[in-house]
Parts: structure tokens; C-alpha cells; sequence
């Protein structure tokens, strides 16, 4: 199905009303191959959409988006340890989460209420909890932008990091993914070590993976503003990596600074504790604002452009690298000129 001069309000969670001179919603698998086997009729530039829970249009798009809205969720194998479950890169990823916890297979429950799509989940490798997409994707099936063909890629070639993968990289907007095979657990181990996580089961009563999926939803909902009432993108900018000695002097300036050690032997820093210590918790320019319980959030208060978030970022990011000498990454893809 092509629209043209279609809104892209309700495809983008921040709301932002910018319009697209076209955009392709795919609802079937034959449907993609069909049209993208014909890709030179397609308006350029084309570009591959998820649930626009990632993304700052700072303008009309002036090409041709593609989204997909291919459903299904299907038990594909069953094994006495464990399932593969697929599910079509247009369910949305809570609804996903809810009906895997409610069959008791384990593995997405630290996932819980993550806004967007199964499609964006191998692309950004989501995360949360301790968990990410990585950890539990078997395989990823997508059909070539340029003529249509299938393939599946699996989980190593997938090429995932923090926040990544190889269709960030490589494979950027090479690929309409179609539907993502996960594999869960039926007799869960839960992951529990992410501090207020296991506060929260505790007020909940037994350890279960139910109870561990209601607890990710309570501290979200604790936290994180609803893109339904309040645009945004969840965490703008990305947790920073910085080396260790540099980490242990900020660490004798600061005594409260969060950190983590990564795989990587580097030190992780928290984004939103940094952004908050430069005084933006709460604060507001026009329409755009910085979430009041959570730095990492930038929010559209209403009527905020692409543009004023933007711009906003860019002050954010200037005052930690004036204050910490660290350049913050977005985590947000931006689209559109700036
Ligand atoms: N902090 C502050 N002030 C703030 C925000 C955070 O001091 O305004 C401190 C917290 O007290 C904590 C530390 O910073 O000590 C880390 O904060 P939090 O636990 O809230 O997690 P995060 O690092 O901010 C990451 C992910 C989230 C994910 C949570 C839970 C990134 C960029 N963000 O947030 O992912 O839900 O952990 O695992 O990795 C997303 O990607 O959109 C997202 C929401």
C-alpha cells in the first residue's frame, strides 16, 4: 500500500507532524519482494522505517519511507529447554513480550514495555535490564532493498553491539527485516542484578517471570514518559564508553558517579546522570524539554520542531563535553537537515 503526502505523526514517537511524499506500508512478505524487485519505480531516496521510536524527522521527508506491518507470531520449534518463537517485524514489541511471558517462555521479560517494533529489535539491538536483543535472537529473515531477494541472517552475523548492529553499519538501510526468530527459554533463568529490578520483584512477592515483566513495566512507567501522552524517543543519547584512567580520575572529582565495566575493558558512564549534573533535568526551551525524572529523555512538550529537539541535543552535548570533557553520541537517528 503506497500513501502519498502521508503525515508521519503516528510514525514517529516523539509526534512530530512533518509530512513524507511517500510511504510504503508492507504487510506480507510476498508484498516487499513484489515491490522491491521493481525498486528504480520507487521515489528516492528510500528509506526503511521501523516503529519510528528512534527517530528526529527535522523536516518532510522528501522520497519514500517504507514500513512494515507484518504480523504473526508463530512457535516455530519446540525443544524440552527451549522454543524458537518468530514473530513479523511489524508487531509491536510489547504485545510480542506479553504473549511469550504469558506462555511462560523467558528471555524477553527484562524487555518489557519497550516502545517500538519487532523489526527495530535486531537493528538496535535493544536493551534493558541487563538483557539485550542479542542475547535471545536466533535469526533475522529480510528482503534486499535493491531487488527483492530474501535471506536470513544469524545472530553472529548480525554483527550486534551496544545499541548496534550490522544494519546500523553495513547493511544501513539495505534491508527490510521481515520477521524475527527468537529463542526462549521454557525454563527460565531470570537475570536479575540490575539493582531496583530485584527491589521491585520483591514488592511484588515470588521470583517468576510474570512478576519480573510487571516489575520492568513499574520502574518504566516510574521513569519514562509515555510517547502517547508526552513525544519522545526514550534515551537520546547513548551511555559513553571512556577509559579507565580517565574513569578513575572523574571518579575522584565526582565520588557519586555511576560506572560499569564493559566487556570491552572500558568504563561505561551513565549518560543521564551526566546530563543531570549539568543542571538539564526538568528544563525546557520553547516545546522541547528535558524529561523531569530521566536526563537521558528528551521530550515534545507539543508543538516542539525536529529542529528545536536538535538544537537542544547540541546544548546538552556541548555542556558535558565542557563540563567532562566526554562527546555524547545519540542514540536517536536523525533524519533530515540540520
Ligand atoms: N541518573 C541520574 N539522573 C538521571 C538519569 C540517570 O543521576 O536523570 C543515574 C541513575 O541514578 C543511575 C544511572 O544514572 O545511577 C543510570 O540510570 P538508569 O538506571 O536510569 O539507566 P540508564 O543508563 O539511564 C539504560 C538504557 C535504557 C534502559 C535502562 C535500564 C541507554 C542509553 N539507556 O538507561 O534504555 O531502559 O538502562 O536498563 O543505554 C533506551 O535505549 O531508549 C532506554 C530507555
Amino acid at each position: 500500500m503506497i500513501y502519498k503526502n502521508i503525515s508521519l505523526k503516528k510514525y514517529n514517537t516523539f509526534g512530530l507532524d512533518y509530512k513524507a511524499d511517500n510511504l510504503i506500508s508492507i504487510k506480507t512478505e510476498e508484498e516487499a519482494i513484489s515491490i522491491l524487485k521493481e525498486n528504480r519505480k520507487i521515489d528516492q531516496p528510500l528509506f526503511v522505517i521501523g516503529g519510528g521510536s528512534n527517530l528526529l524527522f527535522t523536516g518532510d521527508y522528501k522520497g519514500t519511507l517504507m514500513h512494515s506491518e507484518i504480523e504473526g507470531i508463530t512457535i516455530e520449534e519446540e525443544h524440552p529447554e527451549y522454543v524458537i518463537v518468530s514473530a513479523g517485524s511489524g508487531v509491536n514489541w510489547d504485545k510480542f513480550v506479553e504473549r511469550c511471558v504469558n506462555n511462560g517462555f523467558g528471555g524477553l521479560e527484562n524487555l518489557s514495555l519497550i516502545p517500538g517494533s519487532v523489526g527495530a529489535s535486531p537493528v538496535q539491538n535493544i536493551g534493558a535490564y541487563g538483557i539485550e536483543a542479542k542475547d535471545i535472537i536466533e535469526k533475522v529473515r529480510v528482503v534486499s532493498v535493491s531487488d527483492g531477494s530474501v535471506s536470513e541472517l544469524t545472530n553472529n552475523e548480525c554483527r550486534f553491539g551496544y545499541r548496534n548492529s550490522i544494519f546500523k553499519e553495513e547493511f544501513k538501510n539495505r534491508f527490510l527485516v521481515i520477521r524475527v526468530y527468537f529463542r526462549l527459554s521454557t525454563n527460565p533463568i531470570l537475570k536479575l542484578d540490575y539493582g531496583s529490578l530485584t527491589d521491585e520483584i520483591s514488592k511484588l512477592g515470588g521470583v517468576n517471570i510474570r512478576n519480573v515483566r510487571q516489575a520492568v513495566v513499574n520502574i518504566r512507567r516510574s521513569k519514562l514518559p509515555d510517547p502517547e501522552i508526552l513525544g519522545n524517543a526514550g534515551s537520546f543519547f547513548k551511555n559513553p564508553l571512556v577509559d579507565k584512567d580517565f574513569a578513575n580520575a572523574l571518579r575522584e572529582q565526582y565520588h557519586g558517579i555511576p560506572f560499569y565495566d564493559d566487556p570491552s575493558g572500558k568504563i561505561k558512564l551513565a549518560a543521564g546522570w551526566l546530563v543531570d549534573q549539568c543542571g538539564w533535568k526538568g528544563k525546557r526551551i520553547g516545546d522541547a524539554g528535558i524529561h523531569e525524572k530521566q536526563a537521558l529523555v528528551l521530550v515534545n512538550y507539543n508543538n516542539a520542531t525536529g529542529k528545536e529537539i536538535f538544537d537542544l541535543s547540541e546544548k546538552i552535548r556541548q555542556s558535558v563535553s565542557d563540563k567532562f570533557g566526554i562527546e555524547l553520541e545519540r542514540e536517536v537517528e536523525v533524519i533530515g537537515s540540520i
